[in-house]
């Protein structure tokens, strides 16, 4: 048995409860893992909002998309994109759900072996705002010599994408409220503040215009900015704003799109090996008692501090 969060209704936070539920053994391919630690992502909140839907069969709805652990079981044939997994081994898991869990029996082929050195708070929240800011860069082209605009650029995935952005040779403009300036500096970016005026600003330190936009923000200002200031729509992206990409002729980008899932799976194992030489790294804002995941969610939805959020079994 396992203490897993799952949300027993669709609506806030306050439907998340702890239930203690079984966990399958391993079959063939599968490992089990015992959770040391499990990133926190609006997708998790999300599922269980009822935005995508309130089929009552989808009940309960069991969040959790990564984290990282140690194997304490494995099946027949459990060799990941890393190699052959043993009892004992330190992994990064990527399960795409159910992960709000002590214990989780997961395909080996998501299963991919901690750098040593890395912090288990990081290496749980690795793999979803890393993956979507590789798919993000891939689908707008962006390479040397590029400037792109990142909006929303010191959230989580934002985060990724400027460390990626930059690491590709492309110069970076990122929007953040005035207080995380400082850390976008340190990556590397130009940061400008987000709001009344943003055109301007940007305009200002882009006369011409810039090579590629990435909207992790979901606002008619972030889009509106995006359209002015890149003359080529295909390589604007949004990853919330789906309507407006719709309506306006550019792409918005999900784990459920096909191209995304084949971006994403491949850009896996490169990140978590880049992470293990230092060359990505996730800010952890702060930790919680799985048990607490939904004081944990409810913070997420309000301004939060930069980083990610992670539970603790
Ligand atoms: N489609 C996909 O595949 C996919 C994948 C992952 C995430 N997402 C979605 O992408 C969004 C961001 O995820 P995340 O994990 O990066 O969240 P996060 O860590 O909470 O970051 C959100 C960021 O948005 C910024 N922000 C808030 N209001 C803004 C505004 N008016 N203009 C510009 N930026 C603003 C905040 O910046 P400041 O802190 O500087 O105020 C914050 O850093 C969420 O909606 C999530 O569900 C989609």
């Amino acid at each position: 048995m396992a203490k897993t969060v799952v949300a027993t209704a669709f609506g806030g936070p306050e439907v998340l409860t702890v239930l203690d539920e079984p966990v399958p053994a391993p079959g063939p391919g599968q490992v089990q893992v015992r959770l040391r630690a499990i990133g926190v992502n609006p997708y998790d909140y999300k599922s269980y909002s009822g935005a995508f839907g309130v089929d009552p069969a989808q009940l309960p709805v069991r969040p959790g998309i990564e984290g990282a652990g140690v194997v304490v079981a494995v099946g027949d044939d459990a060799t990941g994109p890393t190699g052959p997994i043993a009892v004992g081994d330190e992994v990064i898991v990527n399960p795409g759900g159910r992960a709000y869990t002590e214990l989780i029996t997961v395909p080996a082929d998501v299963t991919f072996t901690k750098p040593a050195g890395l912090p288990w708070e990081q290496a749980a929240s690795l793999l979803s705002s890393g993956t979507t800011a590789v798919d993000a860069l891939t689908t707008t082209r962006v390479s040397s010599g590029d400037t792109v605009l990142i909006h929303g650029a010191a959230g989580a995935v934002g985060t990724a994408t400027v460390q990626l952005a930059i690491a590709r040779g492309a110069t970076v403009i990122g929007t953040a409220r005035a207080a995380n300036h400082d850390a976008l500096r340190a990556l590397g970016a130009t940061p400008v503040e987000y709001g009344d005026g943003l055109l301007d600003r940007l305009r200002e330190l882009a006369p011409n215009g810039v090579d590629a936009a990435i909207d992790t923000a979901g606002t008619d200002e972030a889009v509106d900015a995006s359209l002015a200031l890149v003359a080529d729509r295909g390589r604007i992206v949004t990853i919330v704003a789906f309507g407006r990409a719709e309506q306006d002729g550019f792409r918005a980008i999900g784990g459920g799109d096909p191209d995304s899932v084949r971006i994403r799976r491949e850009a896996r194992l490169e990140l978590v090996e880049l992470a293990g030489r230092g060359g990505f790294e996730i800010t952890v804002a702060k930790t919680f008692p799985l048990a607490d995941a939904a004081r944990a969610h409810a913070e997420l939805q309000e301004q939060h501090p930069r980083g990610k959020f992670v539970l603790l079994p």
